[in-house]
Formats: C-alpha cells, structure tokens, sequence
C-alpha cells in the first residue's frame, strides 16, 4: 500500500503518554497514516510541536510537529480514531465519535466492560470483536468502540491464554510492579517514587481482575462469559521508567510439567498466518536465565509488543508460579490498539474508512484472507457473527 492510499487516522489525546507513542509507531506503519490530531482545549490550535511534550527517545517527526491540533470533536476527524484520553472524558467524547461514524480504538477503560464492547486482544479472543455488531452506532451510522486492556492485566493475559486452554486455570493470584509512565505525564512527582514503591494505584486492582476474566471468557452468542476462575490482584507503582513487571501464581485444572508449560508458550502463535504488521513473531518469550525478565532489558523484545516470561517453578500454595513484563506503553497501550486496528481491517471493519481508490481492492483482498482463515483455522473455534459486511 503506498502512502497516499493509507488509511488515514485520527489520536484522540494525541498529546499524551500513550499520544506520543501512536505517532511513534504509526510512523512507518504500512496501512494508516496520522492525519488528524485532538488533545484538550490547552493544546487545541496549536501546532503539535507547541502543545505536546515530547518525551519519546526518538525525535518527534517533522510533519506531525507541525500539524495544527484539532479540537476534540468529530467534525472534520477522519473515521478511525485512535483514542488515548482519561476514562471519565472518554465516556463522554468517544461515544461521540462512534455516534458520527468513526470506528474508535480505544485504550480509555471507559467501556471496556460494557456488555456490547469488544475489550480485545487479538492473540486471546479476536473473536469477540463480533460485539460490534451489537452496538447501536454500529446499526445507525457504522461507527464502533473496540477497547484493549489495562496496560497491567495485558501481559498475565497472553500469558495464561495458551494455558488455561489447554489445561484450565481456575485460580490466579498477582502481583504487579508498574512503571510511572503508566500514570501519564507528569504522573506520579519524583519526590514520591525516587527511593520508594507505592503500593496503591487506584482502581487498578478491580481492573485487572476484572478485565483478565473478560478477556480469558468465552463469547456464547452476543455475550462474554468470564472465565470462570478467581483472581486476586496487587498492584505497586516502582521507580522504572517503562515496564510492568507481574508475579503471577496460577492454580491449573488439570497437572502440567514444566516442559508442557514451556512448550505451551513457545507454540503460542495465534497471528501467525494473519500476517498483521505489529503483531509480534512470538507473543511470549521465554527468558530462562534465573534473573529475567527484567524492564530495562527485556521490555523492547518484539519492538515492544512481545511479553516476556521467566522464573517458572512450582508454587507451594498454588500449582505454578511465574514473571511476565510488558511494555506498558507499546504492547499495554499504542501498540495494542494498532493491534486491535489491523486486526478489524484484516475483517473487513474498516473498509467505511478505506481510501475511496482503494476500496474495490480491498473487499477483494478481505474475501481472500476470510477464506484463508477459515481453511487455516486460524481462529480455532472460528470468527463467530464476523461475516462480511
Ligand atoms: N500510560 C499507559 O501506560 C497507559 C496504558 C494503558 C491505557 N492507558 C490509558 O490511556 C489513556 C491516556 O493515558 P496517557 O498515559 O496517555 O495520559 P496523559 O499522558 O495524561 O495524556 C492525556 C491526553 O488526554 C488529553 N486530554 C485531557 N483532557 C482532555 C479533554 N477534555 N478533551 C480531549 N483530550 C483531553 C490530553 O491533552 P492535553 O495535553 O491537551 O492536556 C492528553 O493528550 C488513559 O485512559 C489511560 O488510562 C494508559
């Protein structure tokens, strides 16, 4: 696809942690290209090099340094949205862009457990995003909302994916250790993390148990059902920079080795055939050395959007017990919605959004990859309630 045939897409709280991180990765991205940016009123009007602070290790790209920043409002905005702002602005501005057609891809937990919401992971239940259909934006004007997870719940996520479907996991007990980029920017003052773990971060507990049972569950019909397992999660803020590091200690419904467990995760390749640009090769690494996964050295593996697990040995209270890190920003965030974007257009979910020269050749190419699919099984059970549209 080349540049002016890319599917043209729009940040929502472009100037934020997670903002920055979408223009990073979307920067030579092979299907959508940024054309619309929207942060608060403090930043509308003006140039994006003005309004954001940038805080990525790469340099803000000219082009988009000079864009002007756009109001918040669906008027004028392209009809994908990447949507990266606080839960309570979300609830009311994303339902605005779904209700003027946009589809919007969303990291704000706003409605990640509305009924009629997919909250997706492309490698553990692409099959939910069929909820769309659910959605009366959907039934009006085309326009959606697909969520991604909490930044922390995404790595013991993929994790335990291959493993509860092959032995059952029925108890899961975590504890994270997140980074300060998780907050945002400024987020938490350096006075109160240097030399200091905090061992609170608002509701992010309740979030994580929630959204771990909501992504492992089962779609029967139009409705999830969690996975039926009880979980407990604690989460501490640490002075690291980038990185979420969980223990997690898992109760299996049936026994597993340590070599079934390890086979497990180095067979875990559910994208593999769909060939999306940001999915990573291998979604879990396994590090065996004693003292990984550590953030600052394993946090990039798979351009970020590989997690990594270690320490795998038996629990004393439980079965098993483990470490997984993700990056919080990349795979906990921008690149999970990027993730979530590539998946809907291999579906066929955005073509509303497709450029006008490019939609012909896009149904075509979106028949070949269903029918590849469906005879490569790609989906195990199948895309339940995802015919074309
Ligand atoms: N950071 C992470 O690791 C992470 C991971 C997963 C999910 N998330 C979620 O992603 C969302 C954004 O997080 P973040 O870390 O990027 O936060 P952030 O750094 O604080 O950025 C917030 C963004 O929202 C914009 N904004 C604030 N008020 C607004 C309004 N009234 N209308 C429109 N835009 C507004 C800000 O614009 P101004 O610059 O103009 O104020 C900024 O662009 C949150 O829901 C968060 O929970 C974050």
């Amino acid at each position: 696809m080349d540049i002016q045939n890319k599917y043209p897409i729009g940040i929502l709280g472009a100037t934020g942690m997670v903002g920055q991180r979408y223009i990073q990765l979307l920067e030579r991205h092979p299907w959508f290209e940024v054309a619309w940016l929207a942060a608060s009123d403090r930043s509308s009007g003006k140039t994006y090099g003005e309004a954001a602070k940038w805080r990525l290790d790469t340099p803000c790209p000219e082009r988009i340094a000079r864009m002007t920043v756009s109001p918040a409002e669906p008027e004028g905005a392209p009809k994908i949205i990447f949507a990266s702002i606080d839960a309570a602005i979300a609830l009311e501005l994303e339902p605005k862009f779904a209700a003027a057609g946009c589809a919007v891809v969303s990291n704000s937990s706003a409605f990640r457990m509305a009924a009629n919401v997919p909250l997706v992971l492309p490698e553990v239940n692409a099959e939910h995003l069929s909820l769309i259909e659910e959605q009366s934006w959907r039934k009006e004007s085309g326009g959606f909302i697909v969520t991604n997870s909490n930044c922390t719940a995404m790595g013991p996520v993929l994790a335990l994916k291959p493993l509860v479907d092959r032995f059952g996991v029925e108890q899961i007990f975590a504890t994270s250790m997140q980074a300060v980029s998780g907050a945002g920017y400024p987020g938490v003052p350096s006075m109160d993390i240097l030399d200091n773990v905090i061992p609170y971060i608002g509701s992010e507990e309740e979030k994580m148990e929630a959204e771990t049972l909501k992504l492992l569950g089962t779609l029967e019909g139009s409705v999830v059902t969690p996975l039926r397992a009880r979980m407990s999660a604690s989460c501490n803020r640490v002075a690291v920079v980038d990185g979420h590091t969980v223990s997690v200690s898992i109760k299996l419904a049936t026994p597993a080795t340590r070599e079934e467990i390890l086979a497990c995760w180095a067979g875990f390749r559910p994208l593999a055939l769909r060939h999306l640009p940001s999915a990573p090769d291998q979604p879990v690494e396994w590090a065996p050395e004693a003292d990984r996964p550590q953030p600052r050295l394993d946090r990039n593996r798979g351009n970020g959007m590989a997690v990594t697990v270690g320490r795998l040995r038996p629990c004393n209270v439980l079965d098993w017990k483990f470490t997984v890190l993700s990056h919080n920003t990349i795979r906990g965030a921008a690149g999970a919605t990027i993730l979530n974007a590539e998946l809907l257009r291999s579906l066929g979910k955005l073509d509303a959004a497709a450029p006008p020269d490019r939609s012909g050749a896009l149904q075509r190419k979106r028949t070949v990859e269903v029918v590849d699919d469906i005879v490569a099984g790609v989906f195990g059970g199948g895309v339940r309630g995802m015919g074309v549209t």
